[in-house]
Protein backbone atom coordinates (compact mmCIF):
# COMPACT_ATOMS: atom_id res chain seq x y z
CA UNK A 1 0.00 0.00 0.00
CA UNK A 2 1.77 3.41 -1.15
CA UNK A 3 2.12 5.68 1.78
CA UNK A 4 0.44 9.66 1.27
CA UNK A 5 3.98 10.49 0.66
CA UNK A 6 4.72 8.45 -2.09
CA UNK A 7 1.30 9.20 -3.90
CA UNK A 8 2.07 12.56 -3.03
CA UNK A 9 6.00 13.07 -4.92
CA UNK A 10 3.84 11.17 -8.15
CA UNK A 11 1.30 13.48 -8.28
CA UNK A 12 3.92 16.35 -8.05
CA UNK A 13 6.20 14.80 -10.48
CA UNK A 14 2.93 14.09 -12.90
CA UNK A 15 1.99 18.22 -12.49
CA UNK A 16 5.33 19.60 -12.69
CA UNK A 17 5.56 17.66 -16.27
CA UNK A 18 2.27 18.66 -17.72
CA UNK A 19 3.23 22.12 -16.37
CA UNK A 20 6.46 22.10 -18.29
CA UNK A 21 3.98 21.84 -21.63
CA UNK A 22 2.05 24.56 -20.27
CA UNK A 23 4.64 26.51 -20.08
CA UNK A 24 6.46 25.89 -23.36
CA UNK A 25 2.98 26.24 -25.19
CA UNK A 26 1.27 29.28 -23.29
CA UNK A 27 1.36 32.53 -25.20
CA UNK A 28 2.28 30.55 -28.98
CA UNK A 29 0.22 29.54 -31.50
CA UNK A 30 -1.87 26.36 -30.27
CA UNK A 31 -3.21 23.38 -32.02
CA UNK A 32 -6.89 23.35 -31.79
CA UNK A 33 -8.29 19.94 -31.62
CA UNK A 34 -11.86 21.04 -31.44
CA UNK A 35 -14.21 24.24 -30.87
CA UNK A 36 -17.72 24.05 -29.67
CA UNK A 37 -20.16 26.59 -28.65
CA UNK A 38 -18.86 27.23 -24.91
CA UNK A 39 -15.23 25.22 -24.60
CA UNK A 40 -12.65 24.61 -26.54
CA UNK A 41 -10.36 21.38 -26.89
CA UNK A 42 -6.19 22.03 -27.39
CA UNK A 43 -3.85 19.50 -28.12
CA UNK A 44 -2.10 20.85 -25.15
CA UNK A 45 -5.03 19.48 -23.06
CA UNK A 46 -4.20 15.87 -24.40
CA UNK A 47 -0.42 15.53 -24.39
CA UNK A 48 -0.71 17.16 -20.37
CA UNK A 49 -2.93 14.05 -19.72
CA UNK A 50 -0.53 11.80 -21.35
CA UNK A 51 2.28 12.94 -19.53
CA UNK A 52 0.42 12.87 -16.02
CA UNK A 53 -0.65 9.50 -17.01
CA UNK A 54 2.64 8.17 -17.91
CA UNK A 55 4.11 9.49 -14.64
CA UNK A 56 1.25 7.36 -12.68
CA UNK A 57 1.39 4.27 -14.83
CA UNK A 58 5.17 3.70 -14.35
CA UNK A 59 4.66 4.07 -10.77
CA UNK A 60 1.40 2.24 -10.25
CA UNK A 61 0.24 0.66 -13.21
CA UNK A 62 -2.83 -1.17 -11.85
CA UNK A 63 -4.18 2.06 -10.13
CA UNK A 64 -7.43 3.13 -12.08
CA UNK A 65 -7.68 6.60 -14.12
CA UNK A 66 -10.26 8.98 -14.59
CA UNK A 67 -9.13 11.74 -16.89
CA UNK A 68 -11.13 14.29 -18.61
CA UNK A 69 -9.80 13.98 -22.04
CA UNK A 70 -9.41 10.10 -22.27
CA UNK A 71 -11.95 9.03 -20.05
CA UNK A 72 -11.64 6.03 -17.60
CA UNK A 73 -9.50 2.88 -16.87
CA UNK A 74 -10.72 -0.06 -14.19
CA UNK A 75 -8.24 -1.27 -11.94
CA UNK A 76 -6.61 -1.52 -8.10
CA UNK A 77 -7.94 -0.26 -5.18
CA UNK A 78 -7.07 3.51 -5.95
CA UNK A 79 -7.92 5.70 -8.65
CA UNK A 80 -6.82 9.34 -9.72
CA UNK A 81 -9.01 12.21 -10.94
CA UNK A 82 -7.02 13.88 -13.29
CA UNK A 83 -7.87 17.49 -15.08
CA UNK A 84 -4.27 17.99 -17.37
CA UNK A 85 -5.62 21.76 -18.29
CA UNK A 86 -7.96 23.23 -16.08
CA UNK A 87 -8.95 26.81 -17.67
CA UNK A 88 -8.05 25.70 -20.67
CA UNK A 89 -10.19 28.91 -22.60
CA UNK A 90 -8.45 31.19 -20.26
CA UNK A 91 -4.95 29.63 -21.88
CA UNK A 92 -6.53 29.86 -25.71
CA UNK A 93 -6.95 33.36 -25.34
CA UNK A 94 -3.52 34.13 -23.41
CA UNK A 95 -4.86 34.73 -19.98
CA UNK A 96 -2.74 33.31 -17.56
CA UNK A 97 -5.48 31.27 -14.86
CA UNK A 98 -5.22 28.23 -15.49
CA UNK A 99 -3.24 24.66 -13.72
CA UNK A 100 -3.12 21.10 -13.95
CA UNK A 101 -4.48 19.41 -10.92
CA UNK A 102 -4.71 15.57 -9.62
CA UNK A 103 -5.96 13.46 -7.12
CA UNK A 104 -5.68 9.88 -5.80
CA UNK A 105 -8.24 8.70 -3.85
CA UNK A 106 -8.92 4.96 -2.48
CA UNK A 107 -12.37 3.89 -4.12
CA UNK A 108 -14.95 3.60 -1.64
CA UNK A 109 -18.62 3.27 -3.35
CA UNK A 110 -19.65 4.42 -0.09
CA UNK A 111 -18.63 7.74 -0.06
CA UNK A 112 -18.64 10.42 -2.95
CA UNK A 113 -15.05 9.87 -5.00
CA UNK A 114 -14.03 7.74 -2.89
CA UNK A 115 -11.66 7.60 0.41
CA UNK A 116 -9.50 11.03 0.08
CA UNK A 117 -5.51 10.37 -0.48
CA UNK A 118 -3.85 12.62 -1.75
CA UNK A 119 -4.53 16.15 -3.97
CA UNK A 120 -2.29 18.06 -6.30
CA UNK A 121 -2.89 21.10 -8.31
CA UNK A 122 0.23 23.31 -10.12
CA UNK A 123 -0.24 26.60 -11.24
CA UNK A 124 2.32 27.12 -13.70
CA UNK A 125 1.98 31.10 -14.63
CA UNK A 126 2.60 31.56 -10.87
CA UNK A 127 4.37 28.46 -10.43
CA UNK A 128 2.50 27.73 -7.48
CA UNK A 129 2.24 23.83 -5.97
CA UNK A 130 -0.48 23.20 -3.99
CA UNK A 131 -0.48 20.26 -1.55
CA UNK A 132 -3.34 18.53 -0.16
CA UNK A 133 -2.51 14.80 2.18
CA UNK A 134 -6.25 14.18 3.72
CA UNK A 135 -5.43 14.22 7.51
CA UNK A 136 -1.98 16.20 7.14
CA UNK A 137 -2.82 19.31 5.94
CA UNK A 138 -2.07 21.42 2.67
CA UNK A 139 0.69 23.34 1.76
CA UNK A 140 1.47 25.85 -1.45
CA UNK A 141 5.29 25.55 -2.46
CA UNK A 142 5.93 23.76 0.82
CA UNK A 143 4.37 26.23 3.41
CA UNK A 144 1.48 25.53 5.64
CA UNK A 145 -1.98 26.98 4.46
CA UNK A 146 -5.09 27.18 6.28
CA UNK A 147 -8.67 28.67 4.68
CA UNK A 148 -9.73 31.93 5.35
CA UNK A 149 -12.19 31.79 8.12
CA UNK A 150 -14.67 34.56 8.05
CA UNK A 151 -17.04 36.23 10.21
CA UNK A 152 -19.84 36.45 8.11
CA UNK A 153 -20.96 35.83 3.98
CA UNK A 154 -20.95 39.74 4.21
CA UNK A 155 -16.94 39.78 4.63
CA UNK A 156 -16.49 37.13 1.81
CA UNK A 157 -14.85 37.34 -1.30
CA UNK A 158 -16.48 34.23 -3.40
CA UNK A 159 -15.13 32.83 -6.76
CA UNK A 160 -17.67 31.14 -9.39
CA UNK A 161 -17.39 30.59 -13.03
CA UNK A 162 -20.89 30.43 -14.97
CA UNK A 163 -20.20 26.80 -15.14
CA UNK A 164 -21.53 24.36 -17.74
CA UNK A 165 -24.96 22.36 -18.47
CA UNK A 166 -28.50 23.59 -19.41
CA UNK A 167 -28.81 25.05 -16.00
CA UNK A 168 -26.33 26.99 -15.64
CA UNK A 169 -27.28 30.44 -16.29
CA UNK A 170 -30.63 29.88 -13.69
CA UNK A 171 -28.16 28.81 -11.23
CA UNK A 172 -26.16 31.85 -11.89
CA UNK A 173 -28.72 34.02 -11.53
CA UNK A 174 -30.96 32.41 -8.96
CA UNK A 175 -27.68 30.37 -6.47
CA UNK A 176 -23.88 32.65 -7.71
CA UNK A 177 -25.74 36.26 -8.08
CA UNK A 178 -27.62 36.06 -4.96
CA UNK A 179 -25.08 35.58 -2.69
CA UNK A 180 -22.97 37.85 -4.32
CA UNK A 181 -25.27 40.31 -3.26
CA UNK A 182 -24.64 39.02 0.45
CA UNK A 183 -20.50 38.73 -0.28
CA UNK A 184 -18.24 41.54 -0.01
CA UNK A 185 -17.22 40.62 -3.68
CA UNK A 186 -17.67 37.62 -6.54
CA UNK A 187 -15.01 36.60 -9.01
CA UNK A 188 -15.49 35.09 -12.45
CA UNK A 189 -12.13 33.09 -13.09
CA UNK A 190 -12.57 30.05 -14.89
CA UNK A 191 -10.43 27.76 -13.23
CA UNK A 192 -12.29 25.69 -10.80
CA UNK A 193 -9.76 23.27 -9.83
CA UNK A 194 -7.19 26.75 -9.11
CA UNK A 195 -10.08 28.56 -7.84
CA UNK A 196 -10.29 25.88 -5.41
CA UNK A 197 -6.96 26.13 -4.22
CA UNK A 198 -6.86 29.49 -3.72
CA UNK A 199 -9.75 28.74 -1.50
CA UNK A 200 -7.48 26.31 0.43
CA UNK A 201 -4.93 28.89 0.33
CA UNK A 202 -7.08 31.48 2.51
CA UNK A 203 -7.20 33.97 -0.68
CA UNK A 204 -10.84 33.54 -2.04
CA UNK A 205 -13.49 32.83 1.31
CA UNK A 206 -15.66 30.26 -0.72
CA UNK A 207 -16.09 28.36 -4.16
CA UNK A 208 -19.62 28.39 -6.01
CA UNK A 209 -20.13 26.38 -9.21
CA UNK A 210 -22.71 24.32 -11.09
CA UNK A 211 -22.10 21.53 -14.31
CA UNK A 212 -17.87 20.52 -12.97
CA UNK A 213 -16.69 17.36 -13.55
CA UNK A 214 -15.09 15.23 -10.48
CA UNK A 215 -12.33 15.29 -11.81
CA UNK A 216 -12.29 19.86 -12.10
CA UNK A 217 -12.74 19.35 -8.17
CA UNK A 218 -11.15 15.77 -6.78
CA UNK A 219 -7.88 17.83 -5.64
CA UNK A 220 -9.67 20.52 -4.39
CA UNK A 221 -11.73 18.90 -2.20
CA UNK A 222 -8.65 17.58 -0.46
CA UNK A 223 -6.98 20.63 -0.26
CA UNK A 224 -10.08 22.73 1.24
CA UNK A 225 -10.35 20.17 3.63
CA UNK A 226 -7.05 19.38 4.65
CA UNK A 227 -6.37 23.33 4.78
CA UNK A 228 -10.06 23.58 7.71
CA UNK A 229 -12.59 23.73 4.97
CA UNK A 230 -15.60 22.21 3.91
CA UNK A 231 -17.04 20.77 0.37
CA UNK A 232 -20.43 19.59 -0.49
CA UNK A 233 -21.27 18.83 -4.10
CA UNK A 234 -24.44 17.55 -5.12
CA UNK A 235 -25.12 15.84 -8.07
CA UNK A 236 -26.72 17.84 -11.00
CA UNK A 237 -27.91 16.14 -14.85
CA UNK A 238 -25.50 14.65 -17.34
CA UNK A 239 -22.91 13.16 -14.66
CA UNK A 240 -21.92 16.74 -13.21
CA UNK A 241 -21.75 18.75 -10.20
CA UNK A 242 -22.82 21.85 -8.25
CA UNK A 243 -20.02 22.78 -5.44
CA UNK A 244 -19.39 24.70 -2.49
CA UNK A 245 -16.03 24.80 -0.94
CA UNK A 246 -15.12 27.17 1.81
CA UNK A 247 -14.49 27.94 5.24
CA UNK A 248 -16.57 26.43 7.87
CA UNK A 249 -18.15 29.69 8.91
CA UNK A 250 -19.94 30.62 5.78
CA UNK A 251 -20.73 26.75 4.66
CA UNK A 252 -23.93 26.50 5.81
CA UNK A 253 -25.64 29.48 3.87
CA UNK A 254 -23.62 29.04 0.48
CA UNK A 255 -24.99 24.94 0.72
CA UNK A 256 -28.05 25.74 1.42
CA UNK A 257 -27.73 27.89 -1.11
CA UNK A 258 -26.50 24.99 -3.87
CA UNK A 259 -28.47 22.33 -1.88
CA UNK A 260 -31.61 24.31 -2.66
CA UNK A 261 -31.63 24.78 -6.40
CA UNK A 262 -33.94 22.99 -8.13
CA UNK A 263 -32.38 21.56 -10.93
C1 LIG B 1 -13.49 24.30 -16.89
C2 LIG B 1 -13.08 25.24 -15.78
C3 LIG B 1 -14.11 26.32 -15.57
C4 LIG B 1 -15.49 25.75 -15.39
C5 LIG B 1 -15.85 24.77 -16.48
C6 LIG B 1 -14.80 23.69 -16.60
P1 LIG B 1 -11.67 23.01 -18.34
O1 LIG B 1 -12.56 23.26 -17.00
O2 LIG B 1 -12.91 24.56 -14.57
O3 LIG B 1 -13.85 27.07 -14.41
O4 LIG B 1 -16.39 26.82 -15.39
O5 LIG B 1 -17.08 24.18 -16.15
O6 LIG B 1 -15.16 22.81 -17.63
O7 LIG B 1 -12.63 22.63 -19.42
O8 LIG B 1 -10.94 24.25 -18.62
O9 LIG B 1 -10.83 21.86 -17.92
CA1 LIG C 1 -9.50 20.48 -18.62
Amino acid sequence: MPSLEELAKTAMEAASAAGSIQKEKFGNPLNVDAKMTDDIKLEADRLCEKAIIDTIRARYPAHAIMAEESGSAEGSDYIWYIDPLDGTVNFFYGIPYFCTTLACYRKNPAVFLGDPLVGVTYAPPTNEMFIGMAGFGATLNGKPVQVREEPALEESLLVSAYGSGGNKLRFTREVTLSLSEHSRKTRNLGAAAYDMANVAAGRASGFVEYGVNAWDVAAGKILVEAAGGAFFAKPVPNGKLAVVASGKNIHAQLKAAVDGFEV
